[in-house]
């Protein structure tokens, strides 16, 4: 576990960020450039631990609360810190600008993390000093209720960062796996734009509707996709387990593949049609609100799992 962890952005994957490693017991000094986005950064994670003080996942607010401090530098908030999470804008020069000054900045045993979505650690680390302390390290949002993480090193990274860096997120309660080399979206991104890319598709060809495609997922797939991944769920659907279950659907499997190879963009129509499909069952100013409900479901979905594992095993 870090001594100390200094967060830089406090946006909203850096106060999410906060309040896992605060919850975890670690103290965290959360800088941002902007001072209006760090004045109001401490109450907006009050509200985030509220609920899940209700929902039983915290015993209460002001101990995970009160180990943030917001600091008004970076120099500041890496004294003493043995982890960085990086959680500034998406964009390689202000990330490479950052790294430049938390690796002058930092201790010597501090690793620097980022949470970049998209942008590989080599794009912006690869000049620096101690380049081989510095990964990725990709949250899904917000990663206090889903624990997946992505660690995902430059080539240049060293093994025993790695490691540290593994160790450090099973210690404040994440779930890490390794993308082993850098590609354009790490994993989670890759499989989710599979999806979306197929589920854009089938709404353009006029297969099926928005709505009735969510539920595709949600009230179909989305149930095991909770406790299990695609390939414990191929292995349990057919008698003789993945083999068995290649052989029976593996040349649909890849018929399909070719019926999918085609580009197609993101046109302005198809987007239009999604919107208004979407904004006629939630209008735009109910976004927040529903977001909120989001991370409520979440919370339950949690407790759920929880229990679950308690009873069924994992
Ligand atoms: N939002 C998500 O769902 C999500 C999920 C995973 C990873 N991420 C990644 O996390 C990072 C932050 O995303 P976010 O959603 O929190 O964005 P955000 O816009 O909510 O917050 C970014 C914060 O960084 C600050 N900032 C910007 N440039 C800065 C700089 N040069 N120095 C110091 N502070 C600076 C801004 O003032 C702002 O408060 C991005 O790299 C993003 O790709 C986002």
């Amino acid at each position: 576990m870090p001594d100390i962890v200094a967060i830089a952005g406090a946006g909203l994957i850096g106060r999410a960020w906060a309040i896992v490693f605060a919850r975890a017991g670690c103290p965290v000094r959360l800088w941002d450039a902007s001072t209006e986005a760090l004045t109001g950064a401490v109450d907006l994670m009050r509200g985030n631990l509220e609920d899940m003080a209700a929902q039983g996942l915290i015993e209460a607010v002001d101990p995970v609360a009160n180990r943030v401090t917001p600091v008004s530098t970076l120099a500041e908030a890496l004294d003493g810190a043995t982890w960085m999470q990086e959680c500034i804008a998406e964009q390689v020069e202000p990330k490479a600008a950052l790294f430049i000054e938390a690796d002058r900045w930092a201790e010597p045993d501090a690793i620097l993390a980022s949470s970049s979505s998209a942008i590989a650690a080599s794009r912006f680390t690869e000049d620096l000093p101690g380049r081989l302390r510095c990964l990725v390290v990709h949250p899904v949002n917000p990663p206090y209720l889903v624990p997946l993480v992505e660690l995902c090193p430059a080539p240049w990274t060293d093994a025993a960062v790695l490691q540290r860096a593994r160790q450090t997120m099973e210690a404040v309660g994440m779930v890490p796996v390794t993308v082993n080399k850098e590609v354009e979206g790490f994993v989670l991104n890759r499989l989710q734009g599979a999806l979306l890319t197929e589920a854009m598709r089938l709404v353009a060809d006029g297969v099926i509707s928005a709505e009735d495609l969510d539920k595709t997922v949600k009230d179909g797939l989305g149930l095991r996709w909770s406790f299990m991944g695609p390939f414990e769920t191929i292995d349990l659907n057919a008698p003789g387990g993945v083999a068995d279950y290649c052989a029976r659907y593996g040349p649909f499997y890849e018929r399909l593949q070719e019926q999918q190879a085609a580009h197609r963009p993101y046109d302005t129509a198809l987007v239009a049609r999604i919107e208004a499909e979407r904004r006629a069952s939630l209008p735009e100013r109910g976004l927040g609100d529903r977001a909120v409900w989001r991370d409520r479901r979440l919370m339950a979905l949690l407790n759920h799992k929880r229990a679950a594992t308690d009873q069924h095993g994992s």
